[in-house]
């Protein structure tokens, strides 16, 4: 089934389990990550950002996530990732997908709420969800965080405006990961975590859950994260495997063939994730 972001999460804060939401980086992986979450039983969130979206298109991105999910037995949301401005927001509405992150983030929180309710206005009259971000996800530089002590963590009396302001349906939140982080592990802070779940009652959404430990994302689940964003470790495991099978091609050999054990890889990476989240056999 293809169904909204609100209707994936619903149940997590009850029952302490985390939805993965998985980066696209290329047509040809996304079978396989469907074939991930029907192997494990389990609701995914394939995902993408404005430049993946652009790459592939829109329509054509929607439509073949549709037809997958729609034929497999499993939860299935499309999620457009960090867009920042409303027209590209706004074109992943018009063709079809079934979630949408606003990041206004950089803003001060005034206008982050000024243009996260724009874009409420509009998914929710299209019925698409909507995730917006508060504080500030790190960065990283060839795969290492850069901001130890630096990071902006949200703060739980912003949350609370944000949430009753905006009407979004999750809300990104900041307690220490970074964005591209697979040679290094972020340190969280799981105080910030605590005191955000309890002063909010909508799904929280971790990013850069490349860089986490197994042993820390169990801990942010059991203390309330709903969404795991994962994108990089599949990057990663995708070119690995293509570097060693193209390196050793021939020049005639199938395309087809050399590419089916990325695909395969990325497969393992999000079964293996789904047991960490615990979202295996999650169908309601
Ligand atoms: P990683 O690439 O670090 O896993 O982060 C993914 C992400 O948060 C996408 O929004």
């Amino acid at each position: 089934m293809y169904v909204t972001l609100k209707e994936i999460l619903k149940n997590t804060r009850k029952y302490k389990f985390a939805v993965g939401a998985f980066n696209i980086h290329c047509l040809e992986m996304v079978p396989a990550m469907i074939e991930a979450a029907k192997a494990k039983n389990s609701p995914i969130i394939l995902q993408v950002s404005p430049t993946t979206c652009k790459y592939i298109g829109a329509s054509l991105l929607s439509n073949l996530v549709k037809y997958l999910a729609n034929k497999a037995d499993i939860n299935v949301t499309l999620h457009l990732d960090h867009a920042k401005d409303f027209n590209t927001i706004k074109e992943a509405v018009d063709n079809g997908f079934s979630s949408v992150m606003i990041d206004a983030s950089a803003l001060p929180l005034e206008e982050n709420i000024e243009k996260t309710k724009e874009v409420v206005e509009y998914a929710s009259k299209h019925g698409v969800s909507v995730e917006s971000e508060l504080g500030t996800i790190g960065g990283t530089e060839e795969g290492v965080a850069l901001n130890d002590g630096k990071i902006i963590y949200t703060r739980p009396q912003d949350a609370i405006k944000f949430i009753e302001a905006t009407g979004i349906d999750a809300l990104a939140i900041a307690i220490g990961t970074s964005h591209g982080q697979y040679k290094s592990k972020a340190k969280l802070n799981f105080n910030v975590l605590k005191e955000i779940y309890d002063v909010t009652n909508i799904p929280l959404v971790l990013h850069g859950g490349t860089g986490v430990s197994n042993e820390d994302l169990k801990k942010c689940i059991l203390g309330g994260i709903s969404k795991v964003n994962v994108g990089t470790e599949l990057n990663v495991a995708w070119v690995t495997a293509a570097k060693e099978n193209f390196g050793k091609a021939k020049v005639n050999d199938s395309c087809r063939d050399l590419l089916i054990p990325s695909n395969y890889a990325v497969q393992k990476v999000i079964e293996n994730k789904i047991d960490v989240l615990g979202s295996s056999k999650r169908t309601v």
